[in-house]
């Protein structure tokens, strides 16, 4: 039996953008999608899945993957996680990639790292129908990536410290509803909605250099500037707007919704000295801190 993980992420800066082609930047967070794969003696394959939402995207993965390099064997496949789906850091995703490279390794096919993202970007695709990709590539690659739709770029950026914390707003995003609507807002505003993308693939390119640099106060002040225009872009929400409103008034450099909006999680960036602090500015107005280790590793398998 193999087993494999693969993990989740968090949105930094450059959301919807990305899906336009402008890059943006992600993190991969050390809670962990775990898939186990074996060939059984059965006439078919048999899936356990804890989260009813993964089994579309474990089935799909298993028959694409069966049709392509015509596998007749059945499979057993299990998998289990670290975190539910309902805080948005990439649970389809991350169990997506898992099972690729359970299924690469089960069958010795030697798959790239590329290739598994191909395929895995292919499946999730079929399935949403709309997205950049943006959590497929760093569940594949793990790291800290400048990422540009369909994989055209994936640069992993080095950094030794990024100090984050995260905040959950208690109401679970419809990704695919809010890429929607700013795609009809688009439809509609394409020159005002063009401007502000643009905008954000600015601050996007100037906040990979000071995360870099560890220019902490900088980026923070281009993560509260890349929340002003999505609030503009009309996919905040009262809660997430209060919950970055009170971090930076307990001092953080700077903090913004991370992702789709209408839910999930805000991030913000923050001094060690003044982490508790803000956690209990966001607790206090009603957000759950999330504690997570990010810029963790990509695609693997367990011992
Ligand atoms: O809601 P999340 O965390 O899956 O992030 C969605 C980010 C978008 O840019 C809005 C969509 C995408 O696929 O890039």
């Amino acid at each position: 039996m193999i087993t494999v993980s693969a993990p989740g992420k968090l949105m930094l800066l450059g959301e919807h953008a990305v899906v336009y082609g402008y890059p943006c930047l992600v993190t991969a967070v050390d809670k962990r999608l775990y898939v186990e794969a074996e060939i059984i003696d059965a006439n078919e394959d048999d899936i356990i899945t804890p989260q009813v939402k993964e089994s579309r995207f474990v089935l799909e993965t298993l028959s694409y993957f069966k049709e392509k390099f015509n596998i007749r064997s059945s499979i057993r496949i299990k998998t289990r996680g670290d975190f539910s789906h309902q805080v948005g850091l990439g649970s389809s995703s991350a169990v997506t990639v898992a099972t690729f490279e359970a299924l690469n390794i089960l069958f010795n096919l030697s798959l790239s790292k590329k290739e598994i993202f191909d395929m895995s970007y292919h499946v999730t695709l079929l399935i949403q129908g709309v997205g950049s990709g943006f959590d497929v590539a760093v569940a594949t690659t793990g790291g800290t990536l400048c990422y540009v739709k369909g994989g055209v770029e994936m640069e992993t950026l080095s950094l030794s410290n990024l100090p984050l914390i995260v905040g959950y707003s208690g109401v679970k995003a419809d990704t695919p509803l809010y890429i929607r609507k700013v795609s009809e807002a688009f439809k509609q505003r394409k020159n005002e909605m063009t401007t502000l993308f643009e905008s954000i693939s600015v601050l996007v390119k100037k906040a990979k250099e000071f995360l870099i640099s560890e220019n902490f106060k900088e980026a923070g002040a281009l993560f509260t500037e890349n929340h002003t225009i999505l609030q503009k872009l009309g996919v905040s929400t009262p809660i997430l707007d209060t919950m970055v409103a009170a971090s930076l008034e307990a001092g953080a450099w700077g903090a913004k919704l991370s992702g789709a909006g209408g839910g999930d999680c805000m991030i913000a960036l923050v001094d060690n000295e003044k982490k508790q602090t803000v956690e209990n500015a966001i607790r206090k107005v009603g957000g759950e801190i999330i504690e997570v280790k990010v810029n963790t590793s990509g695609v693997t398998q367990e011992k």
